[in-house]
This record gives structure tokens, C-alpha cells and sequence, in this order.
């Protein structure tokens, strides 16, 4: 079981979203407590999106049965969930967005059912964005928190860096980078 779950939430590898995730994750390796890390890249995910089909209405289970069983399993695990992704349209990335939608029944469960995962469980969001006006992380800081509450999560830290835009913009911001990784150990302390 991992202790620590990263989402790298890009449609392109290599890029900012990635490399400030890498900054995060290499300040957690350095702290070495042992924690063990488990990375999951959306938009390689082979799922299907939510089809509203209520399956999951009385039980909680989703009854779509692809690699988002995994996920769920992968999620309910993690102390800590860790998503970096950039800003789509005000939103996020497509990929990631289908496999968020996904998590309906979770919804169900903590919402509907009154069974919501186990507790205490923190998350981290870091939010890439090109435009220099903060309001674009508005909206997707908003689903980030929506998406961590049904899995009984708190969102306890959130940092958004704008002005990147490039994939290899972030070169140019090496207080991104150590904020990541400041970031990174804010979620643990
Ligand atoms: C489809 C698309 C929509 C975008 N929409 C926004 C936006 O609304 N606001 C913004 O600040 N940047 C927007 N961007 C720019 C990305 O957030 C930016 O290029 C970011 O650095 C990409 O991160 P990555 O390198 O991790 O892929 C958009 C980029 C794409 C491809």
C-alpha cells in the first residue's frame, strides 16, 4: 500500500505539471521516512467516462469494470493524494476530468449512503496555469476540493504558479520548483 498517491493531471508528459510534481516528489524521496509512492498518469488511463447510469446508486460500486478499479483502490489506500495538473479552459485537463467524473460513486457513497471512506486522509493540489490572472485556478481549484471531499479528504494545501506556459517554461522559475517542494512537505508536517 502506498502511502502517497501522485496524479500527474497533463496531457503532455515532460512539461510543467510534470516537473513540479517531480520537484514535490524528489523533497519527500530526500526526507526518506520511508513513505512509499505510487504515481498515476490520467491521460494514460484506458477508462471510459461517467455515464450517469445510476448503478452505483444503492451500492457505492461503480459497474464500469476498467482500470478505474484500480484507481479506486489506488485512492482509498493513500494517506495522501497529490495532484498536479494545468489549467484547460479555466478547468482541467480532459483526461483528468473523466477519471474525477468517475468517482460518482464515491459521491454516492459518502453523500447519498452515509459511508464515506476512512479519515484524516490530506491532499495537495498544484495548479499550472500560462495567464497571469489568478482567477483561472478558480474553477479548478474548486473541483480539485469537490473531488477530494467525497473521498472524505481535505485539501489542505493548494499552490498555483501561473505564467507557464511552454513545457519547458518552469526552467525559468526556479522559485516554483522549491515551492513545490515546500509544498510537498507542508502536506506531510
Ligand atoms: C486546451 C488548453 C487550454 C488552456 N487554457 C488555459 C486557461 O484557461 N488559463 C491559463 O492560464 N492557461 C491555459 N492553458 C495553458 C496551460 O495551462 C499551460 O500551457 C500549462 O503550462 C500547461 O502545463 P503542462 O506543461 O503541464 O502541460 C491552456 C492550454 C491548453 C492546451
Amino acid at each position: 500500500m502506498a502511502e502517497i498517491l501522485a496524479i500527474q493531471g497533463s496531457a503532455r508528459r515532460g512539461g510543467n505539471s510534470d516537473s513540479l510534481l517531480g520537484s514535490a516528489l524528489g523533497a519527500l524521496q530526500k526526507a526518506q521516512d520511508g513513505s512509499e509512492i505510487e504515481t498515476l498518469t490520467a491521460s494514460e488511463l484506458d477508462i471510459t467516462p461517467c455515464r450517469s447510469c445510476h448503478g452505483c446508486w444503492e451500492t457505492g460500486i461503480c459497474v464500469i469494470d476498467d482500470r478505474m478499479q484500480q484507481v479506486y483502490r489506488q485512492c482509498l489506500e493513500a494517506e495522501h493524494i497529490i495532484v498536479s495538473a494545468p489549467v484547460y479552459f479555466t478547468s482541467l485537463p480532459g483526461q483528468l476530468k473523466v477519471m474525477i467524473d468517475r468517482f460518482q460513486c464515491f459521491w454516492v457513497r459518502t453523500y447519498r449512503l452515509g459511508s464515506p471512506p476512512r479519515p484524516r486522509r490530506s491532499g495537495m493540489f498544484l495548479c499550472i496555469g500560462a495567464m497571469d490572472d489568478t482567477r483561472f485556478f478558480d474553477s479548478a481549484s474548486l473541483i480539485i476540493r469537490t473531488w477530494m471531499s467525497t473521498l472524505n479528504m481535505k485539501c489542505k494545501v493548494a499552490r498555483f504558479y501561473h505564467g507557464l506556459d511552454a513545457p519547458g517554461d518552469f526552467e525559468h522559475h526556479p522559485d516554483y520548483l522549491k515551492d513545490a517542494a515546500a509544498a510537498a512537505k507542508e502536506l506531510k508536517g
